[in-house]
């Protein structure tokens, strides 16, 4: 007869020396829900991660939002008024995921009070107001990430590796798209997004400033621009009650749109690459069409996000094959960005909320280790927000522009 044996019940090992981090939330929309899954799942990828976030407080003016996440999230306490969530000794770190128009007070508030921050982009509603929250950063000397999350996919930390190692030799001109249709519907509810005071630039901050990220991430900086907007929705149904995401508002009283639906830009490099971004809000049939097309003298790199996993790569091999160059698709694996930490090996797909998960990772290693993040932080969105800023001020004069640090 089989003998079976039993283990005895042994405790579990303790892993390496880890800290918690009680953490907390502003603004339970769409993004504060995908960070507040990031921070539950970051250490199911990252065993090694110090200090571990555990979620504390979460924090909506809209009270019933707070108390079902909170419910749902095992959150022991939500307020209603952020400032609360500032003044609490306990909390040692802070998503920011309330609208843009919020960004600049809470995220100063959030740093004056030696609270590490992860705030949303695209940081305020200007330039001026990503920089003020860099410099109540950098007085207070709290770490910071920025939801850049495009950047966090494997597939573009091997473009940019590929870039960066010259496999497709020197880059002549590149095109980057952020095509989305959540605006248009005719009849989506006029949110804090098509507000100028609460949404700022419109498409411009929304889309456009991830798109800066992209380019800068992949290309370096950006010498000059010039760029045209257009709003295509001009007016949207006030809605009657708490919005969240990109809902309909049928049959409400009609208000004005006050930001852009669209910008195109094109872009001299510092490098002297030439380079296309375009973003819209509005594009009937593109439903989350990211992605850049970077081309050089010895090679090409695609890349769209909704095929997140794959590069499309082409390197010539010499001898004047860069005529009908053959182009093939790469699925990333392990050793691409950090890939590793989801996948034993190439070509299972990861998603959205992946990105986010990378970025908290990297938020709280920063934390942990006192030093840099290897992720977006404050400056890359003052990077980023001076290249809208300077969209801007280009289609205002009608001219060429540098994306400088200009106060307006
Ligand atoms: N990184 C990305 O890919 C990405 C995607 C979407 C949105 N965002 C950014 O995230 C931010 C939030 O966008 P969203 O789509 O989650 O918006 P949302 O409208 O879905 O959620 C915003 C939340 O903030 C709450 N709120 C409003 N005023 C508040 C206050 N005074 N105090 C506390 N809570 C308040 C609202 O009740 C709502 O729950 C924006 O800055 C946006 O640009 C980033």
């Amino acid at each position: 007869m089989a003998v079976t044996t039993v283990a005895d019940p042994q405790p579990t090992p303790r892993g390496r020396e880890t800290t918690t981090l009680p953490v907390a939330i502003v603004g339970f929309g769409w993004m504060g829900r995908a960070h507040a899954q990031a921070y539950a799942r970051v250490r199911h990828h990252y065993p090694h991660l110090s200090p571990v976030p555990e979620l504390a407080v979460i924090a909506d003016e809209v009270v019933d939002r707070a108390a079902e996440a909170a419910a749902q999230f095992d959150v022991p306490t939500t307020v209603s008024d952020w400032r609360r969530v500032v003044e609490d000794p306990t909390i040692g770190a802070v998503s920011v995921t309330a609208p843009n128009f919020l960004h600049r007070e809470i995220g100063c508030a959030v740093a004056a009070a030696g609270k590490h921050l992860w705030i949303e982009k695209p940081v305020g509603l200007s330039a001026a107001d990503a920089r003020a929250v860099a410099a109540a950063a950098a007085d207070a000397g709290v770490q910071t990430a920025v939801g850049f999350n495009y950047r966090n996919a494997p597939a573009v930390a091997a473009a940019r590796e590929a870039i960066a190692a010259g496999e497709i030799g020197e880059i002549t001109h590149a095109r980057f798209r952020l095509f989305s249709d959540y605006a248009a519907h005719p009849d989506g509810a006029l949110s804090w997004r098509f507000q100028a005071e609460r949404g700022g630039n419109g498409v411009l901050g929304d889309l456009a400033s991830h798109g800066a990220d992209l380019v800068w991430y992949l290309l370096g900086d950006i010498d000059s621009l010039v760029a045209d907007t257009a709003v295509f929705i001009a007016e949207r149904p006030r809605p009657t009650g708490a919005t969240s995401g990109h809902q309909l508002a049928g049959g409400g009283e009609r208000g004005p749109v006050e930001n852009d639906d669209y910008v195109s830009a094109q872009m001299r490099m510092a490098s002297g690459a030439r380079c296309v971004l375009e973003a819209s809000r509005v594009s009937v049939g593109a439903q989350n069409s990211y992605g850049f097309e970077i081309h050089g003298t010895a090679g090409v790199v695609r890349w769209d996000f909704r095929r997140m996993g794959e590069l499309e790569i082409g390197r010539s091999r010499g001898g004047g094959d860069v005529q009908d160059l053959a182009v093939s698709t790469r699925f990333v694996g392990p050793g691409d960005g950090d890939y590793a930490a989801f996948q034993p090996g190439a070509a299972t797909a990861m998603g959205y909320d992946d990105l986010k998960v990378i970025e908290a990772a990297r938020f709280c290693a920063s934390i942990g280790e006192a030093s840099g993040s290897s992720g977006a932080t404050i400056v890359d969105a003052v990077r980023a927000a001076e290249v809208v800023d300077a969209m801007t001020r280009s289609v205002r004069d009608g001219a060429w522009t540098t994306p400088v640090a200009v106060e307006e």
